[in-house]
């Protein structure tokens, strides 16, 4: 799929990714970007900026119905908001915490679904593009909750990618590993981002969100060695284990029984 003369929403857009991804669709041609997020400051000049939490059905249906009576339809919806909470230790789960995430990096991916796919069926296409993670395919060290929610996006996207396809929506799931956002800024204050291997800025990852629309790929990696990793995973899980073991052994102590 092509972006070019499509109308697009993307969540999460006024800081790292989304505001790439909204200027990267601005410069592929879009009919219309409505960048929806929290605040407006910091979307990029050009969107259509709308105040919109992720977590309130409510509120993605208004956005949804908004953009449908003002452009006529949307074409692709880009659930790209989310969070990262660092922490490893469940014995001191703090589940508001991980109700909260859950509702951001999963459940909005849902309610975004519902909103826009009646429309894009009775059209016979549209397109969801998905920010998941790497985290959502391979674990990371001191992200618990990130990768738990992550590893659920990833799930949600593939089964909606197989479901609706038939009807003409397309599904991605993006999966980039380090990128530099205030997001990454959370993990840096961890160390844990110092094992990360490769990082990318957002103009970066947006570029490959819209090559991997392009040829309709459902795992978009911006990070190729990603691809590797989940192939090495796969195949030798145990041996992948022991390799993340002692990768998470730096910022844990347990401590004896
Ligand atoms: N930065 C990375 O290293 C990295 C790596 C892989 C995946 N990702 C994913 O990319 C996406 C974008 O992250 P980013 O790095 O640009 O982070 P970011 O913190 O720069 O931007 C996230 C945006 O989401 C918005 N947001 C948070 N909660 C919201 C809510 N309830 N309703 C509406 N908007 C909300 C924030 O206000 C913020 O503008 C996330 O889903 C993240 O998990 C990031």
């Amino acid at each position: 799929m092509e972006v070019n003369d499509k109308v697009v929403i993307i969540t999460g857009a006024a800081s790292g990714i989304g505001a790439a991804l909204g200027r990267a669709c601005l410069t592929a041609g879009a009919r219309a970007v409505i960048g929806a997020d929290l605040r407006t400051a910091g979307m990029p000049q050009g969107c259509e900026a709308r105040q919109c939490d992720v977590t309130r059905e409510d509120q993605i249906v208004d956005l949804v119905r908004a953009t449908e009576s003002r452009h006529g339809r949307v074409d692709v919806f880009c659930s790209n908001a989310g969070v990262l909470t660092p922490g490893w230790d469940v014995r001191e789960a703090d589940f508001a915490l991980w109700e909260r995430d859950w509702r951001i990096n999963v459940l909005s991916h849902a309610m975004a679904a519902k909103a826009v796919l009646p429309g894009m069926i009775e059209r016979g296409e549209g397109y969801l593009l998905n920010t998941a993670s790497a985290g959502g395919l391979l674990a990371a060290p001191e992200t618990m909750i990130y990768t738990t929610t992550k590893h659920a996006a990833v799930g949600l996207a593939e089964f909606l990618a197989f479901t609706y396809r038939r009807y003409g929506i397309r599904v991605s799931a993006l999966c980039p590993m380090g990128v530099r956002t205030p997001m990454l800024e959370n993990l840096d204050a961890t160390g844990a981002s110092a094992g990360l291997d490769g990082v990318l800025s957002a103009d970066e990852v947006a570029a490959a969100a819209i090559a991997g629309m392009r040829e309709e790929r459902f795992l978009i990696f911006p990070h190729p060695n990603v691809a590797d990793y989940y192939l090495s995973k796969a195949t030798r899980h145990d041996k992948w284990l022991k390799t993340m073991e002692s990768l998470q052994a730096q910022f844990t102590d347990v401590g004896q029984p």
